[in-house]
């Protein structure tokens, strides 16, 4: 009998080739839907292989409706929508897609620096609406990257390829980071220091840490607090790790100069959000690795890492400890 595999979002028809081939396959066939829990509740009890993205919240109660499970492929690198622990106890791979969107999320979120500072879609919507009247010495100023400091938090492998754009604007770079990391200071000319420091010294701060219970929070007012008047929060991680009203208020109060999000606590954010209503937030709805090819490598290593487990093989990008029975 050919396993049975769900996939919760339409991904591209030759990538579900690749499983059809092998496998019985079932689809929440919609782009912009997501499928609902209950409908997610009742496929995942008799599946083998479940293929889904940052918007499924694969819990507990979910876990063990499942009978057969034996992998979770999520197509993103962060993967704080499953319950590791869970899985684990029941025996089920988890496995995420890191590396191939690397290079296109630091794109992304130096290109979110830039629009934030050099006030991009602000200056856009100005000529659009037609309030361009003339050229003037100080329309819509912004803040200089060139030479800035730039403070990233937690320096993994997006946070790394950040580093090697900003050094292309002779940005002094900062970073912090729960252990300190030696070769990457050397080789790439950067500098450890403390959250605190960086907070201070910085003129922008990206945030660069994975969604854990010990991130929730993490820039919260006092954080906050510490950053100079004239500087920028740059959030492509998740929404939860800044406190979107602590946020909200040090941008209103002018307490920091701007910020650009794309990541929000819940997502989409409700179109009445405070921070959609600031004039100095530039905010994304979650691009950060959406680029055609980049999406299309991600959507097939996902089933790559699907396939090897149902074929009782480790997966390349497991993600908990378990066990191979051959
Ligand atoms: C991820 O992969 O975790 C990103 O947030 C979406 O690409």
């Amino acid at each position: 009998m050919k396993p049975k595999v769900y996939i919760t979002r339409r991904i591209p028809e030759h990538i579900v080739k690749r499983i059809n081939k092998t496998c019985e396959v079932r689809m929440w066939d919609h782009e912009d839907i997501p499928i609902p829990y209950e409908i997610l509740e009742k496929e995942i009890e008799e599946i083998d292989g479940l293929l889904c993205l940052l918007t499924e919240t694969i819990d507990d109660a979910l876990i063990r409706k499942a009978k057969n499970l034996k992998i979770i492929a999520n197509m993103a690198v962060g993967y704080n929508n499953i319950d590791i622990n869970s899985a684990t106890t029941h025996g089920i791979m988890v496995t995420n897609t890191p590396d191939v969107l690397t290079e296109t999320t630091a794109d992304l979120t130096f290109g979110l620096l830039m629009a934030t500072a050099r006030r991009l879609i602000e200056a856009s919507d100005y000529l659009k609406s037609g309030e361009w009247k003339t050229w003037s010495p100080m329309q819509l100023t912004g803040l200089d990257i060139h030479g800035a400091t730039l403070g990233i938090i937690g320096l993994g492998r997006i946070g790394e390829a950040l580093v090697r754009r900003a050094k292309g604007f002779d940005m002094k770079v900062l970073y912090s980071n729960r252990s300190r990391k030696y070769e990457q200071e050397y080789e790439l000319g950067i500098n450890y220091t403390s959250l605190e420091n960086l907070l201070l010294e910085s003129d922008f701060v990206c945030v660069m840490v994975p969604y854990t219970s010990e991130t929730k929070n993490l820039i919260d007012s006092e954080q906050l607090s510490l950053m100079k008047e004239n500087a920028v929060l740059i959030n492509t991680a998740r929404g939860g790790i800044v406190n979107e009203i602590a946020l909200y208020k040090a941008l209103k109060y002018r307490e920091i100069w701007g910020a650009g999000i794309d990541v929000f606590e819940n997502e989409p954010v409700s179109l009445d959000h405070p921070l959609l209503t600031l004039p100095n937030v530039v905010t994304l709805p979650h691009i950060g690795s959406a680029s055609i090819a980049t999406r299309t490598k991600m959507a097939n290593l996902a089933v790559t890492n699907l396939m090897t487990a149902l074929q009782n093989e480790k997966p390349q990008n497991l993600l908990n400890d378990i066990y191979f029975i051959n």
